[in-house]
């Protein structure tokens, strides 16, 4: 999740971009980089690492006097976290920075080679701005090479783009991804990803909608959609730079619970191509080779792993078994090179996790990591690397990257059913449909959250929860109370519905609640069974499901789906928003819960 701002005024314009990339540091970043334009002269800067080497690297640079600034703070998705993927990048006469993913940039990136342009970096985003100059070089202005520009991208981005054919002018362009322009008193213009960094600059704000693109000067701004001119719509901006931090939101958790939608699109983007999944990132990667997988991890990521073990077996048609990784370390495990070992991490420095990879690596293996960290140890590690691309998590307590892995792990398993032939055309068209779906299914539906905030009320107390499911809810639900245990101390446990007979059923009563996951698409008629021997036993009930269930305390309905993964994501939207909701409730600090570190980096 990269940052941006941009500015058009008089004063000192390297304070306002680089104070305005700090504060945009929260949404995570790996390299920085800021462009001015005055007296038609382009100055650029870049440094990997924190904003303080870049703060350093541009010390003695000043520019007081009218111009155009632009800065960008890099989360890795294409191309290393280096100085020269760093934003901006250039042609000949303009600079841009980007966020978001440019989908079709191999495509554009191919035709500008044969046309004899040459790239610097590995960025999709490089092919901005040689495309805006191809079409200046064949006599288009500059504001129709750059509307040209927009209209040939495909994907998600905010962009800014300077260009010494226009030195006063800001040009831009916003589609899935946020950008917000700034209007001050005095008619300085900013940009910004949020409002954070317009606080004490700017006087009134605008959203931009996607599809939105247009050019900025100081006393001009022009805003297009589908060539045709659209209405100004500014609003006075709020000065409380916390919540504007969180979005608004009251807890960082509750932002990345609403930022799945999002950032499962960027997960898939580039990924699907014409019935078919593309992972280049594993074309060196030779599945004949290869007849098992081995998945190890620990905690959230654990439970993707257990989720994925599901679909390796059932969609690839491999034989699958995963560990937690604090165990595989010390039970000396028998380790065969035909065996794919594939570590599963946010951070990409949890201690176990590292460690098992490099047993993994000792042994020979062939070594994937799932990750979303670029050039953590992890990724530095694993001979291969799948980015889930969430932007950084701030809430101790893992969402949207639990959200990105399943959905990774799960391209994963057509990529390699596909590559081993064990996928059939009409089953892969299904699951590509269902997975393009998924954005949609997670987005928070309001009335659910506020039926969700209703119901918490009545379970604060107890003495226990147990969350269960079969088959890959059986995962969500291990993953539903860690949640809920995480954030509330309260104690939770997940288990497998058919295993409560079996021993946990004898802590049954009214003060015992379970938590059913209650899908359609899968083995309704047994689930329903589990949970009616635990009401006969006096628990207290909330169902999740599509279908309405008579003898549940509480129900909390779903939609009806067709494919088993989107009941899944749906309902996981539901356990983060009970967890996150009774936690409130109860008064503790949701981001950062007593006892737990966001990384945990010691055995
Ligand atoms: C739970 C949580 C932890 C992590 C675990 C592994 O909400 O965040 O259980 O999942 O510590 O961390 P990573 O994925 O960074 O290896």
């Amino acid at each position: 999740m990269c940052g941006i701002v941009g500015y058009i005024g008089s004063k000192e314009k390297r304070g306002f971009l680089i104070n305005g990339l700090k504060e945009l540091e929260y949404r995570g970043y790996d390299s920085a980089g800021i462009a001015v334009l005055k007296d038609n002269e382009i100055s650029s800067f870049k440094a990997t690492g924190k904003l303080t080497n870049l703060d350093a690297k541009t010390a003695d640079f000043s520019s007081e006097g009218f111009g155009l600034g632009i800065g960008h703070t890099r989360w890795a998705t294409h191309g290393k976290p280096t100085e020269i993927n760093a934003h901006p990048h250039w042609g000949e006469f303009s600079y841009v920075i980007h966020n978001g993913i440019i989908e079709n940039y191999k495509e554009i990136k191919d035709t500008l080679v044969s046309d004899g342009v040459t790239f610097l970096s590995q960025t999709d985003t490089e092919v901005i701005v040689h495309l805006f100059e191809k079409f200046i070089k064949i006599g288009e202005n500059a504001f129709s090479a750059f509307e040209k520009t927009i209209a040939s991208l495909h994907g998600a981005y905010a962009i800014l783009l300077i260009s010494k054919k226009e030195p006063d002018v800001i040009f831009f362009a916003k589609n899935a991804v946020p950008l917000i322009v700034g209007r001050s008193a005095e008619n300085e213009i900013f940009f910004s990803s949020s409002d954070a960094p317009l606080i004490g600059w700017a006087k009134e704000v605008m959203y931009l909608e996607d599809g939105q693109y247009g050019w900025a000067k100081c006393k001009e701004l022009s805003l297009f959609k589908s060539l045709k001119t659209q209405a100004l719509n500014f609003k006075a901006l709020s000065q409380d730079k916390i919540l504007a931090q969180k979005d608004g939101f009251r807890f960082f958790m509750e932002k990345e619970i609403y930022e799945q939608s999002i950032v499962v699109g960027e997960t898939l983007m580039g990924r699907i191509k014409d019935n078919s999944i593309v992972l280049d990132e594993l074309k060196d990667i030779c599945f004949e080779d290869i007849d098992a997988i081995k998945i190890c991890a620990c905690g959230t990521s654990y439970h993707a792993a257990l989720s994925a073990s599901y679909m390796f077996e059932r969609l690839s048609k491999i034989r699958c078994s995963v560990e937690i990784a604090s165990e595989f370390r010390y039970k000396q495990p028998l380790l065969d090179t035909k065996t794919l070992f594939i570590v599963i991490s946010q951070s990409g420095e949890t201690a176990d996790t590292l460690e098992a990879l490099k047993m993994a690596k000792n042994a020979n293996m062939k070594t994937l990591a799932i990750c979303n960290v670029d050039n953590s140890s992890i990724v530095r590690t694993a001979d291969f690397t799948l980015l889930t691309r969430a932007g950084i998590e701030k809430g101790v307590a893992s969402t949207k990257a639990f959200a990105t892995q399943v959905v990774t792990l799960w391209l994963l398993a057509l990529f390699i059913g596909d590559k081993k032939q064990n996928i059939s055309q009409e089953l892969m068209r299904l699951e590509i449909d269902a997975l393009l779906h998924t954005p949609l299914v997670v987005k928070v539906n309001e009335i659910v959250h506020e039926k969700i905030r209703r119901l918490s009320k009545r379970y604060l107390h107890g003495h226990g929860f147990f969350f269960i499911g079969r088959d890959i809810f059986f995962p969500l639900a291990l993953e539903g109370a860690l949640k809920l245990k995480e954030i509330s101390y309260l104690h939770a446990e997940g288990y497998p519905a058919g295993e409560m007979k079996h021993g946990p059923i004898a802590l049954a009563d009214s003060e015992l609640f379970t938590i059913a996951l209650m899908p359609k698409t899968l083995l309704y008629d047994k689930m329903k069974s589990n949970v009616e021997e635990l009401s006969a036993r006096d628990s207290t009930i909330l169902a999740i499901s599509p279908e309405p269930f008579d003898i549940a305390d509480d129900f909390i309905k779903t939609n009806l789906h067709t494919h088993p993964m989107s009941e899944f994501f749906e309902m996981m939207v539901i356990t983060q928003l009970l967890a996150l909701e009774i936690s409130i409730r109860l008064g503790n600090d949701v981001d950062m819960p007593r006892n737990l570190a966001k990384s945990v980096t010691v055995e």
